[in-house]
């Protein structure tokens, strides 16, 4: 039980706007350097930006600094520490009411907690009002604010690198969001199996892993009954929502509003770009295709796949960014309402040169589109030939987008689940082959490069 104090204490709470020049520059370094965790604060470069200093009976007993970026529009609280024999969750959470008040500005206010801290931890600040943006080992990244505003750094803590897991948590949590706003969209407009509609017929092999993993099953009189109307997709590619989210706020450039996806595929990519609250358009050879995605992207402004064959496609606005996730060749068949692959449809051609060529063409026909200082995204798998060697397709794209005078600006991987392929990799290490579990997602950008910094959002503090 806490003990009742003897005397009523003198709480006063100081603001500095710089804790430079303010006069309590050496009382802020010596209990930074004390506090150990607080220790950044004892730095002349981090003094620079302003405190909340309190007082305990007129005697210097803790410090809170904060930083206020105009430019990028948010509000981060620094470091924070109290003499350990002053701590005292009441007083330091008046601290943070403190620096809450001089947020005049309505900026998101970010702060960096650690799990195991006694004060400049969630519980504390969640009780001033802050909320978990994300959730990392040992850290929580909260937030004062919407949680909408800070929705950029959520994406770059889970793809800090050129190496993009698909498997975290924190990934599957987003993919997860994405994915059940999909069905909500497929239960409201009559679309089933909405996240591999009109995929059915994209053939990868009838007994293939995920098959098996993902359809659900069950044993009824001695038979098998699989649920088609679940998650059995054929084996179907399916776009990772969360990967599409990831390129939609990564590399559209602040004042623009419009996608363009020369070879459409399925629901995702448009989906996402409209729940971001942009522009879509997608040329898509297949028209059952077209049609489950517009039935299910309806309630967005703007997001359509028209029926065409790309190679012969000229949309006639500019675009913002171009994304596109093409056939690989032969991995799978997409097919009409017909049972048919319509023609002109790149992997029903009969060579991979053919299919390069007509790809490229279609390629072409986007970057004419767009506009200066933006960004084309392409995820790509290679394949293999007869004998088993690779077509050497990544090679080729960043070949032709360098011919064709864009940088080659990001050369990202996409990790893929392992499971399924650990089993595959029984049946073909012999032949010494690996399976793949990525994917490449390259970025190419058109323009000048050294405007990208301001003509994309600043992702502030990470
Ligand atoms: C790999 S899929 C897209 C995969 C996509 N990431 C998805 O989630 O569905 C490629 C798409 O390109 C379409 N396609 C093939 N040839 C085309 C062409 N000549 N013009 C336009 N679309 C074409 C196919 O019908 C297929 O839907």
């Amino acid at each position: 039980m806490k003990q009742q104090k003897m005397f009523e204490e003198k709480i006063e709470l100081i603001h500095l706007e710089s804790v430079l020049g303010s006069g309590y520059e050496n009382k802020v370094a010596e209990l930074a350097l004390l506090d150990g965790v607080a220790y950044r604060a004892a730095r002349r470069n981090m003094q620079i930006h302003s405190a909340i200093v309190l007082l305990i009976n007129g005697e210097f007993s803790g410090f809170f600094t904060y930083e206020v970026n105009h430019k990028v529009g948010e509000f981060c609280l620094l470091q924070s520490a109290m003499y350990p024999e002053k701590k005292d969750k009441e007083i330091y959470s008046m601290m943070i009411d403190k620096i809450i008040e001089q947020n005049t500005f309505g900026y998101p206010m970010i702060m960096t907690v650690s799990n195991k801290h006694d004060l400049e931890n969630p519980k504390v600040f969640k009780e001033r009002g802050f909320k978990v943006n994300l959730e990392k080992s040992d850290f929580t990244y909260m937030v004062y604010g919407e949680l909408s505003q800070v929705r950029v750094k959520r994406l770059c803590h889970m793809a800090m690198t050129n190496l993009w897991n698909s498997t975290t948590g924190e990934w599957l949590k987003i993919k997860r969001e994405w994915n059940d706003k999909i069905e909500a969209a497929g239960l409201k407009y009559n679309i089933p199996n909405p996240k591999f509609a009109s995929r059915e017929g994209c053939w990868q092999g009838k007994s293939g892993m995920s098959n098996v993993v993902l359809s659900k099953q069950k044993v009824e009189n001695d038979e098998i009954i699989t649920d088609k109307g679940k998650d059995l997709n054929g084996n179907a590619s399916v776009l990772d929502p969360a990967l599409c989210e990831i390129i939609v706020r990564m590399f559209m450039p602040t004042n623009g509003c419009r996608v363009y996806n020369p070879f459409g595929g399925g629901v995702q990519m448009g989906f996402v770009t409209g729940g971001c609250g942009f522009e879509y358009l997608a040329s898509e050879i297949r028209q059952n295709q077209c049609d489950a995605n517009n039935a299910l992207c309806q309630d967005f402004y703007n997001v359509k796949w028209i029926k065409s064959d790309t190679s012969k496609f000229y949309p006639k606005q500019k675009y913002d960014l171009i994304f596109s996730c093409p056939p690989y060749y032969k991995v799978e068949k997409y097919i009409d309402y017909d049972g048919k692959s319509p023609e002109g449809e790149l992997n029903s051609l009969s060579t991979y040169e053919e299919f390069r060529d007509m790809l490229f063409e279609g390629y072409k026909n986007a970057i004419s589109v767009m506009n200066d200082n933006t960004f084309f995204v392409v995820m790509t798998g290679d394949s293999r030939d007869k004998d088993g060697g690779y077509y050497g397709s990544d090679a080729e794209h960043e070949l032709f987008f360098k011919q064709q005078g864009l940088h080659i600006y990001n050369k990202i991987i996409y990790l893929e689940s392992e499971f399924t392929r650990r089993a595959t990799a029984k049946k073909t290490l012999n032949s010494r082959k690996y399976p793949k579990c990525e994917q490449r997602v390259y970025v190419f950008y058109k323009g000048d490069t050294s405007k990208i910094k301001d003509l994309f959002t600043n992702v502030g503090r990470l």
